[in-house]
C-alpha cells in the first residue's frame, strides 16, 4: 500500500500524530495496525476522559468510536468542539451504526466523516488523507495568522517607538526654539531696560487676558511664546534715540514708532506660527481701539485682537515699573489711569477681561518684584 510521507515542517519532518478512542483494547489494537501501514503515529486512548487528557495541539486527528461507557462518542465529539486548543482537530466517527438519525447527531456534535465497522481499509485511508489535507491547510493558515500578527506586532512597536522618538525630538526642539525667540526678545529688551522682566510679566499678563476671554489653551499658549517679541523691532532704533534719558523730540518719537514696523518686518519673514505670531503682535500693539494709535491707525476690531491684547498688557506693565522720568504707579493707580481710556485707548471687553483676573495680575507682579536681579525700566517707549 502506497505510504503518506511524513510532511515536512518548519520545526524539521514529523509524522501525522492520530489519536484512536475506543473502549475495546482489541479495536484500538487492530485500527492502530492499520493506520501505521499508513506511516501515520498512533496513540491509543480507552475513554473519553483519557481522550480529553492526551489530545493536545500535537494532533492531527482523531478517530472517535460511537459507543462508549461513561462518555459517549457524540458527547466526546462535543468536549472537544468545546476546548479552543483542540476544536479543530479532524475527527472521524468510527461505528457499527448505518443509522442515518445517529449519524446527523454526529455531524451536528461537530464530526467531519464516519468510517463503517468492519473497517475498509482503502477507505479510511482516503477519507483520512482527505481530512489531513484539510488540518494541514488549516494549520498554514494559522501559522501564516501568527506570523503577520506577530510582524503586525513588530511593526506596531517599531512605529509607536518611532513616533515617540519624533515627539521628543519635536518637543525638544520646540522648546529650543521658544527659548531662542524668548532670549532674542529679551537681547532687544536689555538695550534699554536692564534685565528684561518687562517681557516676562507682560507675556504673563497677556496670556492671562486670553484666558479670561475664553480663548483655547492653545491660543493662550502661543500669546504667551508670542508676547515677548512684540519690542523685538528696538533693536533698529538708534541708542540715542532709545537710551535717551529725557523726553524725545516729535522727530524722534517718529522714529521711536517705527520700532513696531522693524520688528513685524524682522519676524515676518518666518515660516514658523509662533513668530509669525509674534510679527502680528509687534506690529499691533501700540494700536488704540478708537484708532488713535501706530504705526496704522487702525480701529476697533480691524485691530487684530491678539494686538489688543497685548496692548492692556504692555501699558499696565509701563505704568507699574518705574522709569527715570516718572515712579511707578501703585496697582490701584494704573488700573485708574487706564480706566479712564477703556473704550478709547483699549477694547473694553479686553480691557474688564483684564481687570477681572486682578487677584492673578497681583500675583504675577509681586513675583517679579521679588525676583533677585530685578532692574527698572530706563528707556522710552
Ligand atoms: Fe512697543
Ligand atoms: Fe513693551
Amino acid at each position: 500500500m502506497e505510504k503518506d510521507y511524513p510532511i515536512q515542517n518548519a520545526v524539521g519532518i514529523r509524522r501525522k500524530r492520530i489519536l484512536v478512542v475506543d473502549d475495546e483494547i482489541i479495536n484500538c489494537q487492530l485500527i492502530k495496525g492499520i493506520i501505521e501501514t499508513f506511516g501515520y503515529e498512533v496513540i491509543i486512548a480507552t475513554s473519553g476522559a483519557m481522550a480529553l487528557d492526551l489530545l493536545d495541539t500535537s494532533f492531527d486527528l482523531a478517530l472517535l468510536d460511537v459507543l462508549m461507557p461513561e462518555m459517549d462518542g457524540l458527547t466526546l465529539v462535543r468536549k472537544i468542539r468545546e476546548r479552543s486548543d483542540i476544536r479543530h482537530i479532524p475527527i472521524i466517527m468510527v461505528t457499527g451504526l448505518a443509522n442515518k438519525k445517529c449519524r446527523l447527531e454526529a455531524v451536528e456534535a461537530g464530526a467531519n466523516d464516519f468510517v463503517s465497522k468492519p473497517i475498509d481499509t482503502t477507505e479510511l485511508h482516503v477519507r483520512m488523507r482527505s481530512l489531513l489535507k484539510m488540518k494541514e491547510a488549516l494549520d498554514g493558515i494559522k501559522e501564516y495568522q501568527v506570523r503577520l500578527e506577530e510582524m503586525v506586532r513588530v511593526r506596531t512597536r517599531t512605529l509607536i517607538s518611532t513616533v515617540e522618538s519624533l515627539s521628543l525630538a519635536r518637543r525638544t526642539t520646540q522648546e529650543a526654539h521658544r527659548k531662542t525667540i524668548r532670549c532674542l526678545a529679551m537681547a532687544a529688551e536689555y538695550r534699554n531696560v536692564g534685565v528684561a522682566n518687562h517681557i516676562l510679566r507682560m507675556s504673563e499678563y497677556s496670556a492671562l487676558i486670553a484666558r479670561n476671554l475664553g480663548l483655547p489653551d492653545n491660543e493662550v499658549e502661543m500669546i504667551l511664546e508670542a508676547s515677548p517679541m512684540h519690542d523685538i523691532g528696538k533693536i533698529g532704533i538708534a541708542d540715542a534715540i532709545l537710551l535717551k534719558p529725557g523726553k524725545l523730540s516729535p522727530s524722534e518719537w517718529g522714529e521711536m514708532k517705527e520700532h513696531a514696523c522693524i520688528g513685524a518686518h524682522i519676524l515676518e519673514a518666518s515660516s514658523s506660527e509662533l513668530i509669525q505670531t509674534g510679527s502680528l503682535i509687534a506690529m499691533t500693539h501700540h494700536e488704540k481701539w478708537d484708532g488713535s494709535g501706530y504705526p496704522r491707525g487702525i480701529s476697533g476690531k480691524n485691530i487684530p485682537l491678539l494686538g489688543r491684547i497685548c496692548a492692556v498688557a504692555d501699558v499696565f506693565d509701563a505704568l507699574t515699573t518705574a522709569r527715570p522720568y516718572k515712579k511707578a504707579f501703585s496697582v490701584k493707580d494704573a488700573l485708574t489711569i487706564m480706566h479712564a481710556v477703556r473704550g478709547k485707548h483699549f477694547d473694553v471687553r479686553v480691557f474688564d477681561a483684564f481687570t477681572h483676573g486682578m487677584k492673578e495680575v497681583r500675583f504675577i507682579y509681586q513675583c517679579y518684584q521679588k525676583k533677585a536681579g530685578h532692574r527698572i525700566p530706563t528707556g522710552n517707549c
